[in-house]
């Protein structure tokens, strides 16, 4: 049943091209546009929404933190991310025009589902992103959008994770297209990139093997940061999430920017950091201020572990260990440079003797508080 793999959390890493493509199969016809007839919210209501909420937990947040660069640049709506522990607790402002995202692989996560609950109540329509057909959070939804990862077991979530993503963008473009944003030639070039992704995630599958080996060589440390900027900042929290949780290493994620206001204290030499950085075509601002950051934290000792894209020159002489991703649009960009984190985070742990697809404490599906 794991396939010839050690682990299921390893054939799920190497299911992603797959399933990344299946949650794009018939999602985008053969003039280039989203056929999503599954978002059953009718056009004229996705036109009047003026705010959208995105509500899920652990590693589904991340992918709801990625979404809002995506909604906010491609529909100009304004959008919020929340956790739903943090959300169902407080007293959020939301009517009929907010459309709520509820994302979840199991469908089951107690604190999304209480989220989406009180979202209705205030009359506001809910999108769930789900991997469980007719599990309870989409069936107490406006409408669901299906990703199509396949059974996930490894409690880790891995898979499920890139076809949030792809349905997160789905929907992002969606919006953009029903609302007609200024944005119309972007849309059909990024659907024309997300269509091809799944090659360029299989391509970064290919080249694991150093990180399975730099991986190895870090199993006796302490702690190991994660810094990204933009959409890499999502990217780099959910590195550290699957080293915490498979390794049972301290590991946290930063946003570069945030560096010089405290986190910049913790380096020391040797101190592993990986830095998720952006393409440097594109938005090159942000790609300028992030090699000044490994600048900086190598000065002080770090020991840098790069994802930098196939091409990009500029990251190689403060690199310890460069890590290669292919050339995508920025906000497709975590779909490649996620799979090296996951990859690294299985490899550490089972360096480390821990139970990947079973880790301590853990458990697949969070049916409590
Ligand atoms: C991390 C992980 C968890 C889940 C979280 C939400 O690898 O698996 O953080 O992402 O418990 O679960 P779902 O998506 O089922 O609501």
């Amino acid at each position: 049943e794991k396939g010839g793999y050690d682990y299921f959390m390893l054939k799920e890493i190497a299911e992603q091209p797959k399933a990344v493509a299946d949650t794009l199969l018939g999602r985008i016809d053969a003039s280039g546009s989203l056929t999503l007839d599954e978002v059953r919210i009718p056009a004229g209501e996705l036109r009047e929404v003026d705010k959208v909420v995105v509500v899920a937990c652990g590693t589904a947040f991340h992918a709801g933190l990625i979404a809002k660069y995506a909604i906010e640049h491609w529909t100009r709506i304004p959008c919020e991310v929340e956790l739903a522990s943090e959300f169902r607790y407080r007293d959020p402002i939301l009517d009929g025009r907010s459309l709520v995202i509820a994302i979840s692989q199991s469908g089951e996560t107690m604190d999304t589902l209480m989220a989406l609950r009180h979202a209705r109540e205030q009359g506001s329509k809910v999108l769930a992103i789900c991997n469980t057909n007719g599990s309870t959070i989409p069936r107490e939804s406006d409408a669901v959008l299906y990703t199509h990862a396949g059974p996930e077991v490894a409690v880790a979530s891995t898979k499920a994770f890139l076809t949030q993503l792809v349905a997160c963008y789905l929907v992002a473009l969606y919006l953009g297209q029903v609302r007609g944003t200024k944005w119309g030639d972007e849309i059909g070039a990024v659907i024309r990139d997300l269509s091809q992704i799944s090659g360029e995630v299989e391509r970064v599958l290919e080249t694991m093997e150093p990180v399975r080996a730099l991986a190895r060589s870090l199993a006796s440390k302490n702690t190991v940061l994660f810094l990204g900027r933009h959409v890499g900042y999502p990217v780099a929290l959910e590195g550290a999430l699957k080293l915490k949780e498979l390794a049972y290493m301290h590991a946290e994620g930063f946003a570069a920017g945030e560096l010089k206001h405290g986190p910049i204290a913790l380096i020391e030499d040797d101190l592993p950091v990986v830095v998720v950085v952006p393409s440097p075509r594109g938005r090159s601002v942000l790609h300028d201020k992030i090699v000044s950051n490994i600048q900086e934290i190598r000065a002080r000792g770090a020991r840098t572990i790069v994802i930098a894209e196939e091409g990009d020159e500029a990251v190689v002489p403060y690199a310890d260990h460069l890590i290669r991703i292919p050339a995508t649009p920025t906000l497709l960009q975590p779909l490649v440079a996620t799979v090296p984190l996951q990859v690294f985070a299985c490899e550490l742990a089972t360096a480390r003797g821990n139970e990947v697809d079973q880790p301590r404490n853990l458990a697949k599906s969070v049916t409590v508080e």
